[in-house]
């Protein structure tokens, strides 16, 4: 989705500008733009297509003057991506010059008033509107943050604004509401920006925005107000990333670094919960008596994250005989689902920013349900607006097809199934035991079976020219399948589905064909004879079938054509495993066909609009 990157500061302004939207380009986009104070003026410049094209344009900044500077990668929403479509939007006069990420709501009825007024529009976003209606409550007033406290009073919808006023060249205004604004706090330079990926050459220390506060930023100083005007401080908070840890560090692509870095990730999440035979989770205020109050818990999560629920489900059920419901984040608010302060609601993001969960996660707290947050992108908007955050230490996820957080969204969910049970008393205590061994044994077990990813790469390479692929399992398999055959499908560009291994027969068995790759998980031991037999109905109708099975057991090797073999855990754990060969089979058949693996098309990496 879009990205914003302001800057003040001592140094020439649109080569921070550039650097910064590289940084962001991860989002996805399709278009980008800079607008920059030279003093007396705003010089911008903006394209369709590729940063590389702005940078170009503009002869890496050279051409662009100032020390004050707004810039933006576009995602189209309201019209297509082009020259004219892209931001910054500049008003009728040039003096004002606006980025925008989020949607504006009522910006017809805007454009309808200021149309009335005289205004002229040369797009079709609804971003102009704003960069009209600044000018018009400037005109009225004469004073610059009264305008940012007027358009915030008028503008309905989502947004994170970066604006540039001619007439004050030494500053630039930003706020938001419901999309992402991070603030950094620099020597000699301050920013904002989407996320903290563009400012972290410049600073660690951030502050987190909220809704409807205004900033101004100067290049030595920042000041934060409220919608009356009213100044605010604002806590700060360093980062413990630094610039390597977003830097493709030598690997070709962000995924496959983020498939490699995934033994870490777990040890990270893991270890410093796991002390002295015991759960320790942070910021997690769940009583045994608030817990047994519950009746009821809803996973509600997007994409793979919502896979992650898919998991979760199972898990949570069979550890703590709680009825699971998990729901795509989309759909939760507008299927009028029960809800009451017997309910606990988990939701499950990556960026926490995600516009659906954002909004379920309200509805859900509206309702009086106890919200506990997944999340990785630290205070992130649903980390700071859920009763209870369990932060996965994947550390930056840039790849827009997620793999370490997946795997570490899952071990939270482990650990927090295990200290349900402990708390309920539902499991055993050697049980419990037994499993945060098995836990801690899992990087080590992820180390080991990556280092065999050549084994999977020659299968891509065997396979990459397929046409449809079908991934099925059963129980933590099948919640698996589906998260296998995302991954394929949105780097790839390969249709692929996941099934139930016994619905297959129930419809889309007739899909199956002479040659059709049926991608098979058999690591639920429980089960292994029943997926079979549904591999064996798919294999009786042409199927090639790609089998994924504990190592040691052989049972599928009696019918698949290739068996890949993952390390045994315990079977509620096995998931963290299984996913693995799938995460790097979709890389490989990716790379095979040459597909934009770190930015497949039209993706964005944090979905910031409904
Ligand atoms: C997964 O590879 C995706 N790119 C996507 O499905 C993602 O999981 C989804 O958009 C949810 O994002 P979130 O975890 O940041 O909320």
């Amino acid at each position: 989705m879009c990205g914003i990157v302001g800057y003040a500061g001592v140094n020439e302004a649109a080569p921070v500008l550039l650097k910064g939207l590289e940084k962001l380009e991860y989002r996805g986009y399709d278009s980008a733009g800079i607008a920059v104070l030279n003093g007396r003026e705003i010089e911008f410049a903006k394209a369709a297509g590729k940063l590389q094209v702005l940078r170009d344009l503009t002869e890496e900044g050279a051409t662009v003057h100032g020390r004050i500077g707004i810039g933006h990668t576009r995602w189209a929403t309201h019209g297509e991506p082009s020259d004219v479509n892209a931001h910054p939007h500049v008003s009728n006069s040039g003096r004002f010059a606006v980025v925008h990420n989020g949607i504006i709501e009522n910006y017809q009825q805007l454009k309808a008033m200021l149309l009335g007024k005289g205004f002229t529009f040369l797009s079709q976003t609804d971003t102009e509107v704003i960069a009209q209606l600044v000018e018009y409550y400037y005109g009225k007033c004469g004073d610059m943050l009264e305008t940012m406290c007027r358009i915030v009073g008028k503008l309905e919808g989502s947004y994170a604004l970066g604006i540039l006023c001619a007439d004050q060249p030494d500053r630039f205004y930003a706020v938001r509401k419901d999309s992402p604004l991070v603030l950094g706090l620099g020597e000699g330079a301050n920013l904002v920006a989407s996320d903290v990926s563009p400012m972290l050459a410049y600073t660690q220390r951030v502050c987190y925005l909220d809704d409807q506060e205004i900033v101004v930023l100067q290049a030595d100083n920042v000041a934060v107000y409220d919608i009356n005007g009213e100044r605010i401080e604002k806590e700060v908070t360093v980062i413990d990333w630094d610039v390597s840890a977003a830097e493709k560090g030598g690997y070709e692509h962000f995924m496959f670094k983020e498939i490699m870095e995934q033994p870490q990730s777990l040890q990270k999440t893991i270890s410093p919960r796991l002390q002295d035979g015991e759960i320790v989770l942070d910021d997690f205020h769940i009583t045994r008596e608030r817990l047994e109050d519950f009746r009821k818990i809803y996973i509600v999560a997007c994409g793979s994250s919502y896979h992650v629920g898919a998991v979760g489900k199972y898990v949570l059920e069979q550890t703590t005989r709680i009825p699971v419901e998990v729901d795509i984040a989309s759909e939760f608010r507008y299927r009028n689902p029960i809800i009451d302060e017997h309910t606990l609601m988990i939701v499950i993001s990556q960026s926490g920013e995600t516009a659906d969960t954002i909004a379920a996660m309200r509805e859900g707290k509206r309702q009086g349900s106890h919200v506990l947050a997944i999340v990785n992108v630290l205070g992130s908007t649903i980390a700071r607006e859920a009763d209870d955050v369990l932060y996965t230490w994947a550390g930056p996820e840039i790849a827009v097809a997620t793999t370490k957080a997946y795997s570490t969204q899952l071990a939270v969910i482990y650990l927090l199934a295990l200290k349900f049970a402990e708390l309920l008393g539902t499991m055993a205590a050697e049980e419990r035991a037994a499993h945060y061994q098995a836990l801690q044994q899992l990087p080590q077990q992820m180390e080991s079976l990556l280092a065999e990813k050549e084994e999977i790469q020659f299968m891509a390479s065997q396979l990459y020219n397929k046409h449809s692929i079908f991934f099925i399992g059963r129980n933590l398999d099948y919640a698996v399948a589906l998260e296998g055959s995302l991954k394929l499908k949105e780097i790839s560009y390969i249709h692929s589905e996941a099934y139930a291994g016994g619905e297959l027969k129930h419809g889309t068995i007739s899909l199956i064909e002479q040659g059709t790759l049926v991608v098979t998980l058999a690591t639920h031991d429980a089960l292994v004879d029943k997926i079979k037999s549904n591999a064996e109905e798919v294999k009786a109708r042409g199927a090639y079938l790609l089998a994924v099975a504990v190592r040691g057991d052989e049972r599928m090797a009696e019918v698949a054509d290739a068996v890949f073999y993952v390390p045994r855990t315990l079977p509620l754990l096995q998931p963290s495993l299984t996913v693995l060969p799938l995460q790097l089979f979709s890389y490989y058949v990716a790379s095979q066909k040459g597909c934009s693996i770190d930015q497949p098309k039209n993706l964005a990496k944090s979905v910031t609009v409904e």
